[in-house]
This record gives structure tokens, sequence and C-alpha cells, in this order.
């Protein structure tokens, strides 16, 4: 009987022993996926430096890497002039109804870099000042060249009194992206951002990308 008992016991512990292996390997297993970090990226389009300035916010509120969307042929101070009817801005403005429907493509000097930056990215920030209540065709040179295939892409823009509008909308038209991309709404800033404003913007928008 003693020895009956003592051999059920041993069966037992030994069950006992294996599930609480396996429920610790599941544990381990299940917190590292929830622990993978995101890799992100921070790639922004800036003529005078306010784009610059709310990227680099964003770049300490997620950790991500900063890239700069850089043309190939810089913007003047000249170039920018849109009361000039013959500036180089005027001249993209006025090349079609949108930037979507434009065949004005800048050419990006550093868009090996940029891809490069992209590819290894999960999530993908996307600044530019509003022009014309629109993204710049530059960033339309970038959204029709990378891939933005299964990424989580969000925009954001400065500008002086516009919103984000439709701009993040119509950048989507033109992009490489597949059925697995996330294009989030965006948000737009009105001037260079305090970090406890973009900090407490990106803290809401990890319960989304991760
Ligand atoms: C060609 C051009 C068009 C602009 N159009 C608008 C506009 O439609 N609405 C607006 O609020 N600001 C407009 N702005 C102002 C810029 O959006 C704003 O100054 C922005 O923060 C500049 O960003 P950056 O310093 O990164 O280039 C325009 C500026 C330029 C040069």
């Amino acid at each position: 009987m003693k020895e009956w008992r003592t051999k059920v016991f041993r069966v037992v512990s030994v069950i006992l022993m294996f599930a609480m292996v396996v429920s610790v390997v599941n544990v381990n297993t299940v917190s590292a996926k929830v622990k993978k970090k995101k890799n992100i990226v921070v790639l922004y389009f800036s003529a005078t430096g306010t784009t610059k300035g709310a990227a680099k916010k964003i770049k300490k509120a997620t950790k991500g890497k900063l890239v700069a969307i850089k043309p190939a042929e810089p913007y003047t101070e000249e170039d920018l002039d849109y009361g000039n009817d013959g500036s180089r801005v005027t001249k993209e403005h006025e090349s079609a109804k949108t930037p979507a429907a434009s065949k004005v493509r800048p050419e990006i000097s550093n868009l090996n870099a940029i891809k490069k930056a992209v590819r290894k990215a999960d999530v993908v920030y996307i600044g530019y000042p509003i022009w014309w209540g629109e993204a710049p065709h530059i960033v339309y040179s970038f959204v029709e060249t990378v891939s933005l295939k299964g990424k989580t892409v969000v925009p954001f823009s400065t500008s002086i009194s516009s919103g984000l509008g439709n701009s993040g909308k119509h950048l989507k038209t033109r992009a490489k992206i597949s059925s697995k991309t996330k294009w989030l709404k965006g948000r737009n800033f009105y001037e260079i951002p305090s970090q406890k404003k973009v900090n407490k913007w990106v803290k809401g928008l990890i319960s989304v990308h991760g």
C-alpha cells in the first residue's frame, strides 16, 4: 500500500514539474513576443528647419533613427518665394492640379541611405512642411520610389495655419504599399512642438504601432 502511494506521488510530481517547465517556457516566449522592440525611422523633408525641429523631438520620443530627405538641388530662399510667379515652388505647384497628379518629382540625393533605413523599419514617420495645403512634390519622389509594404506609416507636418488636411491621404494614393501597410492619420504642428507635447502624441501612437 505504502509503495503504491509512493509511486503515485512520484508520477504526480513528475507531471507537475513538466507542467511548470512548459508554462515557464510559454511565459518567456509570450513576453519575448510582446517585448520585441519595433524598429522606427523618422524621415523628414524640411526647407527652413521647422519640420526638422519637430522630427528631432519625435526621434527622441520614439528612440527611432532620424533621416532627412535631402533634395539633390537644395531649396534656396528664392526658390521658396511662393509670392513670385516664376519661383521654383510656384512652378512645381502650377505643374498640375495637385502634387499627386504632377509629374514633377525633385531628385533626392540620399535615396540609398533612406532605402536602407526604411527596409529595416517596422514604423515609418514621414514629416514635411505644408505647401499650398499639401505635401511638397519631393515627398512624392520618396513615396513613389521606396517600398512601404507592410510598414506602419505615420505622416506629420508643420505649417503656419493649415492642418495636415488630406496631405497624408494623398501621399498614400501614390505610395508603394501593400494590404499589410497601416497608414495612420498623423498630425500637424504649428511650430516646433515641445518635447512634452510630442511625447504625449507618440505615447498614444505606440499603443497602436507597438
Ligand atoms: C511654398 C510654400 C507654401 C506654403 N503653404 C502653406 C500653406 O498652405 N498653409 C500653411 O499654413 N503654411 C504654408 N507654408 C508655410 C510652411 O508650411 C511652414 O512655414 C512650415 O512650418 C515650414 O516648414 P520647414 O521649416 O520644415 O520647411 C508654406 C510655405 C512655403 C515655402
